[in-house]
């Protein structure tokens, strides 16, 4: 029999609109356990001070619970050392930290950038930059008709001039897991460096960056239980040694002169200013909760979810489902109702105490290979339930209803 989580999540036994609030928008930000805020709490009230700057007790404290995070991270991904572990604001930045900083260093014209058109803009927009200011080529490998990737694509377009793949390990829209093991071999031979974008991933299903071989992994905190404001960047140590600061000033230098500075060794080379500790405390307890369920019982859960809503929404002939068939789907089920925007779909629902998000969900190149502008998106959690769905899918009979076209 599983956990009742409600108990842990007071958030989640609120009420919006006037009904018990049904929050499946898990693939924009999680609900955040007790334990998570006290974590913060306790920080704050306990040990707040600013770390590896001070020698007093209180400024050891922080560097402690700091680093603590940083190894425990690190544990969580399986990397070989807690010096691969960047702490950074959340996936976006950290994205942005391997373009700005690896890309534009080691990319040239001539060479390729390979990602996937499912990818979130975050993956997507710094690679564009790159290709700009470099003169490298920015190529895409498309979805087949059940929504994965066009293995003809990749065999066709990662080359030797392929410098860099990037991609997601599960679609933010579609919720399909790409096999990124697998892609990561087939670049490694072609001597490509390999971006993971992690952030659907990582919350939902066991991550360890040594058996993908991913060169780089980004996620953020606050889709696993965690505040907003933390992210995280891993990096192979020699790749990471090798590129230059993204952002300079505090804490990253070794020794400055009035024209020249050396930096620090990593991982505080990239971590310039002042630190999310409250942030790292919180999600080192965030990881001790999602230990405490076990990635097994998270997967079966969102599984049967998943599933129940595809067959439930697959039973009302006005809906529209995207990249629903596929076996390898986790968390996301994503659908428009026809002639109903979804924006319209999202207000109604939410009228009802459902929360979805509605719009391109910051993937407009994939919404044009779907040939829409916008979907309706219900992502879950493990502390999600049937009559969560339930109610998802009474809401979205009444849609047509309240538009009066039923
Ligand atoms: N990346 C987040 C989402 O997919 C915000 O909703």
């Amino acid at each position: 029999m599983s956990k009742n989580f409600l108990d842990d999540f007071p958030i989640l036994r609120t009420q919006m609109n006037g009904h018990a609030l049904a929050y499946l928008d898990n693939s924009a930000t999680t609900q955040k356990p007790d334990s998570v805020v006290r974590a913060i709490c306790g920080y704050y009230g306990g040990c707040n001070a600013n770390p590896h700057r001070g020698v007093y007790e209180l400024s050891v404290k922080a560097t402690q619970v700091y680093e603590d995070a940083r190894r425990k991270v690190a544990k969580f991904i399986n990397a070989k050392s807690a010096r691969e572990i960047i702490f950074t604001k959340n996936a976006t930045e950290s994205l942005n930290l391997i373009a700005y900083s690896c890309g534009l260093t080691n990319l040239h014209a001539g060479d390729e950038i390979l990602i996937t058109v499912a990818e979130h803009h975050s993956n997507l927009v710094p690679w564009q930059m790159v290709a700009k200011s470099t003169g490298a080529k920015l190529n895409y490998i498309y979805l087949t008709a059940d929504g994965n990737l066009s293995a003809a694509d990749i065999d066709a377009k990662l080359t030797r001039r392929t410098k860099i793949l990037a991609v997601t390990q599960i679609s933010n829209v579609l919720g399909l897991v790409n096999d990124v093991k697998t892609l990561a071999a087939k670049a490694h031979e072609v001597g490509a460096i390999v971006v993971v974008d992690g952030a659907q991933s990582v919350p939902h299903i066991p991550v360890d960056v040594r058996d993908l071989d991913a060169d780089f992994l980004a996620f953020s905190g606050h889709k696993m239980l965690s505040p907003m404001g933390i992210g995280v960047l891993y990096g192979k140590r020699k790749l990471l040694d090798e590129m230059p600061p993204f952002l300079r000033g505090g804490d990253m230098i070794e020794y400055v002169s009035e024209q020249e500075t050396t930096f620090a060794e990593l991982p505080q080379k990239f971590e310039a200013g002042t630190q999310n500790v409250g942030g790292a405390a919180g999600l080192s307890a965030a990881i001790d909760y999602l230990q405490s369920v076990g990635f097994d019982e998270i997967s079966r859960i969102e599984h049967d979810l998943t599933t129940f809503a595809i067959d439930e929404l697959k039973k009302i002939p006005y809906v529209e489902l995207y990249g629903c068939d596929a076996p390898n789907k986790v968390g996301i089920v994503t659908f428009n109702i026809r002639d109903v925007h979804p924006h319209d779909v999202a207000t109604i629902l939410d009228a009802q105490g459902v929360a979805i998000r509605a719009g391109h969900h910051c993937a407009q190149p994939l919404m044009k290979f779907l040939g829409v502008n916008a979907t309706c998106r219900a992502s879950f959690y493990f502390y999600n339930t049937r009559r969560d769905v339930e109610r998802l899918i009474d809401a979205v009979k009444t849609v047509r209803g309240v538009m009066h076209l039923a």
